[in-house]
């Protein structure tokens, strides 16, 4: 165990496969006591404009183009000279010698990808060095608790081939008195969800997060879906699980028409008056108490109505519109936008932005949700960021799937090994018009 300080002796990179099949890069960081912290970078698919760069091999054969040894190179040619010897234990001194390393705003030098494996495999390695879980020697790592699991059941948009306009169509737990209820309530429900697009002979292929992709008559039949899921669960919807959407609105919104275009069902254009007044609807005939992206990253005045007509009852997730960035969030604050933040490492780029951002949201009533993205690995650090930064929620896609589940298993075994003392988020995880 090595105590005073923790010195960095190498760094090592590669390019693995993420969950999806695509390359990505692995970073090792070994301290001089031999501890080793892994880490790999995740990718998004429906992305913010104002997310990190996330470097690739555009130009070579390899992989049609999504390689990753140029970000590869980067670690060992640049990062590794500069980190080597280094105290690791200081993570805002490493991470701002990263971004002074790019010295760009979106880390479009040595790529978001590259510097958010380092930032991460530097976090691990530390706790390895100490000999304590990862969840204890984050920063802010007093009194951890674990996070309320929000799970996508139905995937649509970007992340599936179906005819489904919004990206994710999810359930939150709300009884479950304990994180391992909460999972075992969403592992019930997909199941029963399962048998009844079975029974209607509807496919049960899965998207990207592995919420179901079925072809449906309209948006809300997917709603209408998850109630009947749940209440073959033997649970009441909305008492016991609530509903919640990730519209990814970005997507929908077509500039020429200046209007949010719904290719499907139905097909027409909604102004962002339309599509508020749309969600009123639905979350007076359905169970819904969240709300992503219910607009697009740059329809400020468009979550402004929403946040007035919604935002005392349902909660609000920025996730596009913020990107993760405090300044942002800030302006959201200040503009009385959206009452939540989903928080993707890789939207920002390193551990002590994504932190910012976290403290930024806890100071100002903003619930922080912590995310994966649709294109995951099997590197688990957001359960212990979640725990350790006692975030009231976590998102990281269905109850299925080894990317997915390997988020929900770690927190399970971090609730165990807490024991009688283990604080759950839960319900209180979830404050919005309570
Ligand atoms: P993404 O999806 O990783 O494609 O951005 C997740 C989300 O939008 O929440
Ligand atoms: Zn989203």
């Amino acid at each position: 165990m090595e105590s005073n300080g923790v010195r960095i002796d190498s760094l090592r990179a590669r390019e693995v496969l993420d969950a999806r099949g695509f390359p990505t890069i692995e970073v090792d960081v070994t301290t001089s006591g031999g501890a080793l912290g892994r880490a790999q970078a995740p990718s998004g698919l429906s992305r913010a404009a104002a997310e990190a760069f996330e470097l690739r091999d555009a130009r070579s054969e390899r992989h049609n183009g999504h390689g990753v040894q140029s970000a590869v190179r980067n670690v060992t040619r640049h990062v590794a000279p500069l980190l080597e010897k280094q105290d690791a234990s200081n993570q805002a001194a490493i991470d701002a010698a990263l971004m002074e390393l790019d010295g760009t705003t979106k880390k479009s030098d040595l790529g978001g990808n590259t510097l958010l494996a380092v930032s991460i495999a530097v976090a691990k390695a530390v706790a390895a060095a100490r000999g304590v879980p990862l969840y204890r020697a984050l920063p802010g790592s007093d009194s951890p608790s674990l996070p309320l699991p929000m799970f996508n059941l139905i995937s649509g948009g970007t992340h599936a081939d179906n005819n489904l306009d919004f990206q994710e169509f999810m359930i939150l737990p709300l009884a479950a008195p304990t994180f391992s209820d909460a999972v075992r309530v969403g592992a019930e429900v997909y199941q029963s969800l399962k048998s009844i697009l079975k029974e209607s002979g509807t496919s049960t292929a899965v998207g990207d997060t592995g919420g179901f992709a079925p072809n449906l008559r309209a948006n809300v039949h997917a709603l209408e879906l998850l109630v009947a899921a749940i209440e073959r669960a033997g649970l009441t919807p909305g008492r016991d699980v609530g509903l919640a959407l990730d519209a990814a609105a970005t997507t929908l919104y077509h500039h020429a028409n200046r209007g949010y275009e719904f290719t499907y069902s139905p097909r027409r254009t909604y102004s962002s008056a339309e599509l508020v007044a749309s969600y009123e609807d639905w979350v007076r005939q359905f169970p819904i108490v969240s709300i992503e992206d219910g607009l697009a990253e740059d329809d400020w005045d468009g979550w402004q109505l929403l946040s007035e007509r919604l935002g005392s009852r349902v909660q609000l997730v920025g996730d596009d519109l913020f990107a993760t960035r405090a300044s942002t969030l800030r302006r959201g604050v200040e503009r009385g936008v959206a009452n939540a933040v989903l928080i993707k490492l890789n939207q920002v780029g390193t551990l002590t932005e994504a932190l910012e951002t976290m403290h930024v949201a806890r100071s100002n009533g903003y619930a922080t949700i912590v995310s994966g993205r649709a294109g995951e690995t099997e590197d688990d650090f957001i359960a212990d960021l979640a725990v350790a930064t006692r975030a009231p929620q976590i998102k990281a896609g269905a109850p299925c799937r080894g990317e997915r589940v390997t988020k929900y298993n770690r927190l399970l075994r971090i609730e165990e090994e807490l024991g009688r003392s283990a604080e759950y988020a839960g319900r209180a995880g979830f404050s919005v018009g309570r």
